[in-house]
């Protein structure tokens, strides 16, 4: 077996996960040669992967690696949603297929340039839909596949970020602005949009959403809180986002954000009390420059007739599924339950695995191992075209995405033909998904 030589281009949160699962579960598959960021402890995380870190090479931009000859064969994506587009195309151009991070781009035009650039150029580009992957969406996709619920007429999906989650990221972290990142529909959930595209197996036809941030506001900022939970907040008993859960309750989040001079898992009370009185993590959750709604829901009808709902939130955990199909039901949450119609007779698939803890996001119930694990395959495989989440695969649940945000701040409701005009050529527009 060919080992593939993996590239980083950003060496955040999500590329580490990605190079220590490939380091300790599927060292015979891979090995990663080289990464950039601009944070050189980042980049020294990710050397710890290699399998030769003197022959190793570190840069500080991802330009300066792409301005090299092609170092491997995958190159994976990692920076921030605003910054995929432009490293996306030139690792393409310079030769080397993609593991790229949701969103794929942050507008539509973007996404379609990232999809037509794979097919001219003939590259593999995999999007990290990880949910695809997971034990519980492989199970639910078994069963739609299987003909036991009939003909599928309606989904209904959840997916609580989770209080904390959602102050962290959305609040006050990278994700807070959408004109920055991305709508949260898109930043958050095109992964459970894909997962609706992927049930349905259809195109989506159009699109309403609401939703507003009703929350995590000025208006609701209790009397006295000053800017900074470390200035002596009269709340801080009683405030579920007080910062100061990040040296204790919620210590596990600053690992995902952490700019301090020593190692987050050493770094002492002093130190971290000193990071959150500087950084944007440390603010009243009442008092940040956030504009993503704390809910939004949204309706898709697809070409059969066929309807879905999705709902995301802030104040709730974890994720929820309902299929209602012509001959039975299913519903999906930590298992998956099916119930015949006819008998009433109902049973119970184990999915449940160590993996997804009462949040259920950790390594996204065991998406995130998935998504490694098929890597090699998905990279490798006669047909591209098959590829579980390639970049055509995933298009449609980003226009989905764009539609809802549209439709959530026009008031409006979406006719996807018409909204997308201009933006994909007819004989481009993607339709159903199969596989
Ligand atoms: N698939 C999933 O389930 C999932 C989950 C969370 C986040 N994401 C997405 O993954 C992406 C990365 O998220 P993250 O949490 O790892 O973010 P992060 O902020 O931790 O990592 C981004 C990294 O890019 C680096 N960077 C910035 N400019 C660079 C440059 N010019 N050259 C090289 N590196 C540069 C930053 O220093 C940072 O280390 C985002 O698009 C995010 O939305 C996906």
């Amino acid at each position: 077996m060919k080992k593939l030589k993996l590239v980083a281009l950003g060496c955040g949160a999500r590329t580490r996960t990605y190079v220590s699962l490939a380091r300790q579960h599927l060292p015979d598959h891979f090995d990663v040669v080289a990464a950039a960021d601009p944070r050189p402890e980042r980049v020294r995380q990710v050397r710890a992967c290699a399998h030769d870190p003197k022959g190793f090479l570190s840069f500080g931009d991802y330009r300066d690696l792409l301005a090299r000859e092609k170092l491997g064969e995958i190159a994976i994506i990692g920076t921030q949603d605003a910054d995929h587009l432009e490293p996306a195309l030139a690792a393409m151009e310079k030769g080397y297929d993609l593991l790229l991070e949701k969103p794929v781009a942050t507008t539509a035009q973007d996404v379609l340039t990232v999809a037509a650039a794979a097919r001219r150029l003939g590259r593999r580009v995999m999007v990290c839909h990880v949910l695809r992957f997971a034990p519980l969406y492989q199970a639910v996709k078994a069963v739609v596949e299987s003909g036991e619920l009939g003909e599928i007429r309606t989904v209904n999906a959840t997916e609580g970020v989770g209080p904390w989650h959602f102050a962290h990221s959305y609040v006050r972290g990278h994700w807070n602005d959408s004109n920055r990142a991305s709508p949260l529909i898109l930043a958050k959930s095109c992964h459970d949009l894909d997962i609706l595209s992927w049930l349905m197996g259809d195109e989506c036809v159009s699109v309403s959403s609401v939703g507003d941030l009703s929350h995590f506001r000025s208006a609701n900022f209790p009397a006295g809180a000053p800017g900074r939970c470390t200035d002596g907040c009269p709340h801080a008993a009683t405030c579920h986002y007080n910062a100061e859960h990040y040296l204790d309750r919620e210590r596990r989040w600053l690992s995902l954000v952490w700019s301090g001079d020593t190692d987050v898992a050493t770094a002492g009370e002093e130190e971290i009390r000193r990071w959150l009185a500087l950084s944007p993590w440390g603010r009243c959750a009442y008092q940040c420059d956030n504009n993503q709604p704390d809910h939004q829901t949204a309706q898709f009808q697809f070409a059969r007739g066929q309807t879905a709902t999705f709902t995301v939130t802030a104040f709730a955990s974890g994720r929820t599924l309902e299929i209602y199909g012509t001959r039975g039901m299913l519903r999906a949450g930590t298992n998956v339950e099916v119930v015949d119609h006819a008998t009433g007779r109902s049973r119970v698939i184990q999915t449940a695995s160590d993996a997804v803890t009462a949040e259920g996001y950790d390594e996204h119930g065991g998406g995130d191992f998935g998504l490694v694990s098929n890597l090699y395959d998905q990279m490798t495989g006669a047909d591209p075209g098959a590829m579980t989440t390639g970049i055509d695969r995933a298009v449609p649940s980003h226009l989905m995405a764009f539609a809802a945000e549209e439709s959530r701040t026009s008031g409006q409701t979406v006719l996807m033909s018409q909204f997308f005009i201009g933006t994909i050529p007819s004989t481009t527009a993607p339709s159903s998904d199969p596989v």
